[in-house]
């Protein structure tokens, strides 16, 4: 507002109590208004707002503070509102604002309408969701709304630029406005904020009430002390709520009672396992809750964290190890477990933040889902319809397979949806599947160059296509399948080149027959799923790193135990075997649909080769790891038809070739891969990972071979797919250091 016309001209605060106070400070503060005046019945709060600066002037009469005053705040008990109206009625010019700052929305507009007789067009009821133990004007702060947010609940035929102007000044006092019907304000507060209260005031009465002397006080500790801080609130103004609010609260209270009743019979019929479904489930959501309050999407966000690897050069590497679980797979367990019918259990689930991105998106959908815990996770199907609408976008961090196949799934549902996610995800391209999903029918808005957010309209009735894909990617063939499962017909991928496919696999293992036909894979839509049990193997990309490290250390012997063998994934084997490595393969089995085994791999001499250009889909994540295989071989290697890599989580032709570079290896970039000229001298140095996962294990990989000491920057990304990486990559003799972790 600052040098121009303020917003309003006179503000009028009827009630110069904490809230009422506070917003004068707010607005006189920011410069919103010319002039605010303050009326109060109790004189002395009044003439204490104009010594303290709250207010400019202190009105004496209703009438001198309404008249004349463009916007209105009635700012005074909730109980105390109807009497107010009728004092303000007659001195209300016709195009002022009239506005509230009651925690109850309906009793306000009953309010007004039995003092008005209906609605005025420009009263916009409001709730600010900010307060204090203090009472009173001596306690009001200009600042008490910065970063809290502010309800408005317009009721229909509101005037427009009331609300606007209304929103500009409670945003103007550094708060975050969001506009609601009333009886949906009412519902929620009657949740979230009346209802604790209620309880925690019921609560400590009942033990107050157990024992006269309130001893029992003196044994509480913390929990109790979080837990009924709330009981310490002012008894009149609670009291006001609950009668001003009385049915939304009725409603929660007879929702609540019946699910505490729920507990006591589980309590009393020694049934464990429902105590843990509803634990579980609330321990969940609580600690999503509180990333929410910290800004935070889902588990952790690296965006403020700092982590560098610093490496010492040399090493073996020994010993008899299992990586985590399949990324791809654990994507996939929860997507198609949340859709099945019952309850589908997951073992080896991976609890790297791409993975556990997808799992609270789909507890953002209203899935209960158990766990993760030690790789266990039990996800409570809710049907091919059954998931609800999220409250917000579904932030998916790092993860691009997150968002190709939520972008297929969310296309076919009643509800619009929005998938937002990191800087790095924000740059790749979704024109891949937003392309294909529209040809079926899908609304999809990308922001420009076909980039996230992605924006989905739902409620489209889609019909099935058949797709030639142009590029060889798993992820727009899983979209495109997830898709038809909700579409008319039939929908069918024909893929340029074999890539993975974990989600065909997965589809049949829940009961979702996938027509398989050479390079094509058809799906029939409005078919049903059924939960099943899921065991996901060892992840062979991240098994990968671990693969070359005792290839090229010296005296290496390194087992790997449980690594999925799809042969859809298994180019980085076939490449390193081309290249002389040792790898045995022991063990091989089936579980759950997917070739598992174990990997016995010994030191060897590399020889650089040729990569066949049918691999690469089979080993694309793999290559940064075997660019550093290809570095420490003897010859030359040349990768071509790999133009895929420069749009992965870096362009990771690039980065690896500056990386290796910073280590004095010099190699030749292509526009679809890269010549390396093996068995150069490896130096240390300071490499950049641009925040890829990959290129940081590839380069903490690459100080087995390196003379000098190694620092790689930006590793936080390492726990999107390969959580305790450092920890395991020093148990078999890589000398890694994490700093900067777990701050
Ligand atoms: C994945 C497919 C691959 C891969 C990614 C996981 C999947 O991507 O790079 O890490 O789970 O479907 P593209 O399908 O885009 O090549």
């Amino acid at each position: 507002m600052s040098g121009g016309q303020p917003l309003f001209e006179r503000v009028a605060i009827i009630g110069l109590g904490l809230i009422g106070g506070s917003l004068a400070s707010a607005v006189r503060r920011g410069g919103l208004a010319a002039q605010v005046v303050g009326y109060d019945q109790r004189p002395e709060e009044l003439a204490l707002g104009v010594d303290l600066g709250v207010i400019d002037q202190a009105a004496d009469s209703m009438a001198q503070a309404v008249s004349g005053s463009d916007l209105v705040v009635v700012a005074v008990p909730v109980r105390a509102t109807r009497t107010v109206l009728e004092a303000l009625h007659p001195f209300l010019d016709e195009g002022s604002i009239l506005t509230d700052v009651g925690s109850t929305k309906s009793s306000f507009l009953n309010d007004v309408k039995a003092v008005f007789g209906s609605v005025p067009e420009r009263v916009i009821p409001g709730h600010p969701i900010a307060g204090s133990e203090k009472s009173g004007v001596s306690a009001a702060d200009p600042f008490l709304f910065a970063n809290h947010k502010v309800i408005l609940t317009p009721p229909e035929g509101a005037d427009a630029e009331s609300v606007q102007r209304l929103t500009t000044l409670w945003e103007g006092c550094g708060a975050t406005v969001l506009t609601m019907s009333v009886a949906y304000h009412d519902e929620v507060l009657a949740a979230t904020s009346h209802l604790p209260h209620l309880i925690a005031f019921s609560l400590v009465d009942t033990l107050a009430g157990e024992d006269e002397n309130m001893d029992i006080f003196r044994y509480a500790a913390g929990g109790f002390r979080d837990f009924t801080r709330i009981a310490a609130s002012d008894p009149v103004m609670w009291h006001d709520i609950f009668l001003s609010n009385r049915d939304a609260v009725l409603r929660v209270i007879d929702h609540f009672t019946h699910d505490l009743d729920q507990l006591r019979e589980a309590i009393a019929r020694g049934d464990g396992a429902t105590l843990l479904t509803v634990f579980s489930r609330a321990k969940a959501a609580r600690e999503h809750f509180s990333k929410m309050l910290s800004g935070q999407a889902y588990v952790t966000n690296n965006s403020n964290k700092q982590v560098t690897f610093t490496l010492q050069p040399g090493g073996t590497v020994q010993g008899d190890i299992r990586v985590p679980g399949d990324k791809s797979m654990s994507h996939r367990s929860i997507m198609l477990g949340a859709l099945a019918e019952g309850v589908t259990e997951v073992k080896g689930f991976l609890e790297g933040e791409d993975s556990l991105a997808t799992l609270q998106a789909f507890r953002d959908m209203g899935v209960a889902i158990e766990g993760p815990e030690n790789g266990l996770v039990r996800i409570h199907g809710v049907g091919m319809n059954g998931l609800q609408a999220p409250r917000g976008p579904l932030y998916l961090g790092n993860s691009g397979t997150a968002m190709r196949l939520f972008s297929g799934l969310l296309a076919a549902q009643p509800f619009d949806s929005e998938l937002t996610g990191d800087a790095s995800l924000s740059r790749r391209p979704m024109g891949r599947v937003a392309d294909p999903l529209r040809a079926m029918g899908a609304v999809i808005d990308t922001a420009e160059g076909g980039r996230p957010p992605l924006k989905i309209r739902g409620g489209q009735k889609l019909t099935g296509i058949h797709y030639q894909m142009p590029v060889a990617s798993a992820q727009v063939k899983s979209c495109l399948l997830l898709a038809g499962l909700y579409a008319e017909g039939m929908t069918s991928v024909t893929e340029p080149a074999p890539t993975r496919d974990h989600t065909e696999r997965m589809l049949e293992g829940f009961g979702y027959h996938v027509h398989r036909d050479g390079a094509t894979a058809s799906v029939t839509g409005g078919g049903r799923m059924t939960a099943c049990a899921i065991d996901v193997p060892a992840d062979i990309s991240s098994a990968a790193f671990f693969l070359v490290a005792a290839s090229i250390a010296r005296d290496s012997d390194l087992t790997l135990r449980h690594v999925g063998m799809n042969p859809t994934r298994v180019g980085v084997i076939n490449i390193l075997e081309r290249m002389g490595a040792d790898i045995e393969v022991l063990e091989e089995r089936v579980i759950g649909g997917e070739p598992v085994a174990d990997l016995r791999v010994r030191s060897a001499e590399l020889r650089g080769i040729d990569i066949p250009e049918d691999q690469v889909p089979l080993a694309i994540d793999e290559f940064p790891v075997l660019f550093i295989a290809a570095a420490c071989a003897s010859g030359r290697t040349v990768l071509r038809g790999a133009e895929e890599l420069r749009v992965k989580e870096s362009d990771r032709i690039q980065v690896m070739a500056d990386g290796l570079a910073a280590l004095g290896v010099e190699t030749t970039v292509t526009p679809d891969g890269i010549i390396i000229d093996g068995g150069q001298e490896m130096a240390g140095g300071t490499v950049e990972s641009h925040e890829d996962h990959r290129i940081s294990m590839a380069f903490a990989v690459a100080s087995l071979r390196a003379t000098g000491a190694i620092r790689v920057n930006d590793c936080a990304n390492v726990a999107t797919s390969f959580p305790g990486f450092v920890e395991l990559a020093q148990s078999v003799g890589i000398r890694i250091q994490a700093e900067g972790a777990g701050e």
